[in-house]
């Protein structure tokens, strides 16, 4: 599982000729750090878990306790996870060519920004971020009357007043992606000159169409992951290598 000189060569050319680099990461991203991802057979969460069960507002309100305690474990989890190798490469390639990168990650752990990228395009929300579940009967538009930090601590915490409850700022699965943030994405994917794909199944959307629409706006296309992708044959280049392996060789 290496990547070969040339194609390295290449996707390296390329990305120092871009004038704009989108980069779309995903869970393989996160692996090294110790976070697991999804849908990889062996230790990937969806196949130990229900995501209809964990990663739905259905299945938040039949069983809230359960579904607040497994995003609470998520949350240990990756808050002692530290930033890998691949994190690193990216946010100082950011910081040496300032303007002319784009990051956007379906990720909602935040190792992109400990390893210092800013302006991160977070299309599936963040899982240390918490919202209510539901409009407060108070709430007249705009801003809700009151933080989530006023909850009452519970599980998961709750509003003494309305008996609102709280829930993780994740985008699960039938909601609509943060608006903003989706915008962000297509507008970078559209206006890049190279995409660089990396580590993601390519099973989810809107997020696995970023690289076909930055494909037909004229863009190259490089995926590395060390296994086979919905996306590989988007790509004008498959770079068979890991996230923390491959991009400081890429991101020189
Ligand atoms: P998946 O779990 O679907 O895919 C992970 C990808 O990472 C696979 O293609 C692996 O081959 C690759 N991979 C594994 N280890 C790697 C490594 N060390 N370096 C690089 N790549 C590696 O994860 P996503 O595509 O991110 O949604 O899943 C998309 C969405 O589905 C997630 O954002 C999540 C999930 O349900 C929400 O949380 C809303």
């Amino acid at each position: 599982m290496t990547i070969t000189n040339a194609d390295l060569d290449t996707a390296r050319e390329w990305i120092a000729q871009a004038r704009r680099l989108c980069v779309s990461t995903g869970a393989g991203m996160s692996a090294e750090s110790g976070v697991p991802t999804f849908r990889d057979a062996l230790g990937g969460m969806w196949a130990r878990f229900d995501p209809q069960q964990l990663a739905t507002e259905a299945g938040y309100r039949a069983d809230p306790q359960l579904v607040w305690d497994w995003y609470a474990s998520r949350r240990e989890g990756v808050a002692q996870a530290q930033p890998n190798g691949g994190h690193v490469a990216l946010a100082e390639w950011q910081r040496r060519h300032p303007g002319r990168m784009t990051l956007i990650t379906q990720n909602v752990d935040d190792l992109h920004q400990r390893a210092g990228s800013d302006d991160v395009v977070c299309l599936h929300g963040g899982l240390f971020v918490d919202r209510w579940l539901d409009p407060c009967p108070r709430w007249k538009g705009g801003q809700p009357p009151c933080d989530t930090s006023t909850a009452t601590p519970g599980r998961p915490p709750h509003c003494e007043t309305c008996g609102n409850r709280v829930r993780p700022g994740v985008v699960w699965f039938g909601e609509a992606l943060p608006g903003q943030a989706l915008q962000a994405a297509e507008d970078a994917a559209n206006d890049c000159d190279v995409m660089l794909v990396v580590g993601t199944s390519g099973a989810v959307y809107p997020a696995a169409g970023l690289p076909l629409l930055a494909r037909q706006a004229g863009a190259k296309v490089v995926v590395l992951n060390p296994q086979p992708s919905e996306l590989d044959d988007t790509a004008h280049l498959v770079l068979r290598d890991t996230a923390a392996h491959g991009l400081p060789l890429l991101l020189t």
